[in-house]
């Protein structure tokens, strides 16, 4: 079975149990400071989880593209990815673990679905600590469908939690489901973290609510958040032993082969990984450039480390672009915005390249000069950074390659004494959770919609969103605008923002479908793909705008509105950033 007929299958299976099949988000998360990418297909749904009734009712499926860097030192083996496709389905306060384990069962096992063998299934269940007891509930559940004691494994909350991904947030036990991959056709006995028993499929019953000190309470309503890895499942069907067999990567190994002098399959294996991330990162609905910072420096990290390992191979020539295209290629008809931005992609990974090859090698003479010692400084990898373009990352695993240690801790003194902001780049997550971030959060949200509003007012119609992102602190906002914004202007627009804060206008959120909210004048984000149904937030005669949320109730209580920077990003694009005092 292809990766497209499991996708197929999987969201048809849903829609017959009465869920509602909504769209991929972006891979940049607009709104969500707490992770520098989607890393799974909940992200997206954090202010439902949280209670906001959801568009689309309290039963969604998807299928969500997904970055993870989190494993990048495990990719190259049998299972681990940076992109990856994420089946999920979600109930928000309605349906909890008897059903779910239900659903999961019957998709796999069912000959009409999945049709896998029940008797190379294995489940772990959380054990239990002084935080919530051991979920016998969930093991009864696999036991009544027919999963022998012997392969339920009770695991602590490394293996068996999820969530949040700050320090506070929606999060509970889990229940993962492993199918035997080894040769012997009676599976060995169940231990996880033997590599023939892969994990496939995760049902978390988020049930709890981690709260800024550390306790967690039971949470208002209880959701299922599930997650099944699209490539290692077609994997499975397909009686692969690895990902990198199907039909999603053969084409790029093969290309990258056709290209190589040496063969290194682990090396071509990372390479196919990581320019495929780039792919889609720069492909994104949102999308960032390669940059020293954030989002654009992991993008960095990929694409340098895939030429290093070209050359490591013997290819001599520029090679990413065209391992791109044979990626477009496999998956334009799933994601038509690696169409769309075909060019940003081609072009940007021609330009890292070129950037990169010219100090490249110099950058490798330069670390040999260096890797004299048993360590290398902060100070001298901080100059193959600096001058040579060379990522910690990349520098440290050339350290690694030559049993040398590497002092992070200098490297980043030198890195913050260089950087204007304190933030280093290599951290991408936040302090500080989802749920203490939610509120400010909310607040920057509202005050983004009448900062949208005002620019609008005070600049004319042309003035359209290009893209937005807040963090606890501070909200930022993309739009094009031809001209730098003078002194006055940015005045006006911050006045007429805390104008609209003093009347106190209430927040409104009404559901209706996309066409239906154009036609009424809610502005869009033409970035995003829409399902159904959406949210309209109306801030009563100011502004309309189609918004996931979450928002708050009255502009009052957003205080004081400032504008602190505004500035150029590309041509044609303006970025202000703002605060609320
Ligand atoms: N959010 C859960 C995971 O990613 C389903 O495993």
């Amino acid at each position: 079975m292809k990766a497209a007929e499991l996708k197929h299958k999987y969201l048809e299976f849903f829609k017959s149990k009465g869920h509602t099949i909504i769209k991929s988000a972006p891979l940049i998360p607009e709104n969500d400071p707490t992770v520098l990418f989607t890393t799974a297909g909940m992200h997206p749904l954090v202010p439902h989880l949280l209670g906001i009734a959801h568009p689309s009712g309290k039963r969604l499926a998807d299928v969500q593209k997904c970055i993870r860097t989190g494993d990048i030192d495990d990719v190259g083996d049998n299972t681990h990815l940076t992109f990856f496709e994420m089946l999920g389905n979600w109930s928000l306060g309605d349906y909890f673990k008897k059903e779910a384990i239900e659903f999961s069962f019957e998709f796999l096992t069912s000959k009409k679905w999945l049709g896998l063998d029940v008797n190379k299934l294995a489940i772990s269940c959380f054990e239990g600590d002084k935080d919530s007891p051991r979920d016998d509930e969930a093991a009864n559940i696999w036991i009544g469908l027919g999963i022998p004691k012997e392969r339920i494994a009770f695991l602590p909350k490394e293996n068996n939690w999820w969530g949040p991904a700050g320090d506070s947030g929606p999060c509970g036990p889990d229940t993962e489901m492993f199918y035997w991959v080894g040769n012997e056709q009676t599976p060995k006995k169940f231990y996880p973290d033997d590599p023939n028993w892969v994990e496939i499929w995760n049902d978390v019953f988020m049930q709890y609510n981690k709260t800024k000190d550390g306790k967690y309470e039971t949470s208002k309503q209880k959701n299922v958040d599930t997650g099944m890895g699209v490539e290692r499942t077609a994997a499975i069907l397909q009686g692969k032993k690895t990902v990198y067999d199907t039909e999603l990567f053969l084409p790029i190994m093969n290309e990258i082969k056709l290209l190589a002098n040496d063969y290194n399959e682990k090396h071509i294996r990372i390479m196919a990984d990581h320019l495929k991330a780039a792919t889609f990162i720069l492909g994104d609905e949102i999308g960032v450039i390669p940059s020293n910072l954030g989002q654009g420096y992991v993008l960095r990290r990929l694409i340098r480390k895939a030429i290093r390992l070209g050359k490591l191979i013997g290819i001599q020539n520029k090679f990413c672009s065209r391992i791109a295209e044979v990626i477009i290629k496999i998956y334009k008809d799933e994601y038509p915005e690696l169409i769309l931005n075909k060019d940003v992609i081609i072009n940007e990974l021609n330009n890292e390249e070129e950037r990169f090859s010219k100090t490249l090698e110099l950058g490798l003479k330069q670390f040999e000069k260096i890797a004299k010692g048993k360590e290398i400084s902060g100070k001298d990898a901080f100059l193959l950074f600096s001058s040579y373009g060379f990522p910690f990352e990349m520098t440290e695993e050339l350290a690694k390659e030559n049993k040398l240690k590497i002092n992070k801790k200098e490297f980043d003194e030198e890195f913050k004494k260089h950087q204007e902001l304190s933030r280093t780049a290599t951290e991408g997550i936040f302090k500080g959770g989802l749920a203490d971030a939610s509120y400010e959060n909310a607040k920057l949200h509202t005050a983004t919609h009448l900062l949208h509003a005002a620019l609008r007012k005070i600049l004319g119609e042309k003035v359209q969103q290009k893209g937005s992102n807040i963090t606890p602190e501070r909200l930022r906002f993309d739009f094009s605008f031809d001209r730098k914004l003078t002194d006055e202007e940015i005045k006006k627009v911050e006045s007429l923002v805390n104008e609209k804060i003093k009347e106190e206008l209430s927040v409104v959120k009404k559901i209706s479908s996309p066409e239906e909210a154009k036609a009424e004048g809610a502005l869009a984000f033409f970035g995003h793909k829409y399902g159904d149904k959406v949210s309209v937030y109306d801030i009563k005669g100011f502004s309309k705008e189609i918004c996931m949320g979450p928002h708050v109730e009255n502009t009052k209580e957003l205080g004081r509105f400032k504008i602190v920077k505004e500035e150029a990003v590309a041509a044609g694009v303006r970025r202000i950033k703002a605060v609320l005092e």
